[in-house]
């Protein structure tokens, strides 16, 4: 019992820090960005570049926790429906003070408003667009059938 206990404890944690690690906390969202990509070349040998500007971190307290959850799925969409093996991030702060992230792949592309939710899940984009509903941003697509995707 103690070993599955023990087994059970350190998935859960492992789980914690997949979708919050604690260099999110400790350093910022562009180093989070930064150990997520590394961390996606290691285990889905999925490429990320990454490029971030100083000036770029998001003011407002509970928007690092956000972007990073909603990076985290746009790359996860890259890495599972575009058929290329690396993605392009930015991350840049707009005339208006705001924090822009542009994911972007050269993959096969989709048509955005046939992504609808449905019983197979497809609840990634909707889920992101939703909270920022509330939070006062905006997710913008542009992706065609074999013409790639830029989620910003
Ligand atoms: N980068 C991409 N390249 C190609 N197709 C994409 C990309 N991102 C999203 N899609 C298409 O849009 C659909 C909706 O994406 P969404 O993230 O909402 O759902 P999902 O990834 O299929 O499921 P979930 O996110 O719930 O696990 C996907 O099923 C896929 O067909
Ligand atoms: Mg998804």
């Amino acid at each position: 019992v103690d070993s599955i206990l023990a087994e059970t404890l350190e998935a859960s944690r492992s789980l914690t820090v997949e979708l919050c690690p604690p260099i999110l906390h400790q350093s910022g969202l562009a180093a989070a960005l930064n150990w997520l990509g590394a961390r996606m070349e290691e285990k889905q040998q999925f490429k990320v570049r990454l490029r971030t500007s100083n000036d770029a971190e998001p003011a407002s307290p509970h928007a690092p926790a956000f972007l990073f959850e909603a990076t985290r799925e746009m790359l996860l969409n890259c890495a599972k429906h575009s058929g290329t093996r690396e993605a392009h991030l930015t991350m840049v702060r707009t005339k208006d003070d705001s924090c822009r992230i542009i994911v972007e792949d050269k993959g096969k592309g989709f048509e955005p408003s046939a992504a609808r939710p449905g019983p197979s899940g497809g609840f990634g984009l909707f889920s992101i667009q939703q909270r920022l509903l509330d939070l006062g941003g905006k997710l913008e697509i542009e992706s065609a059938p074999g013409h790639g995707t830029k989620a910003a």
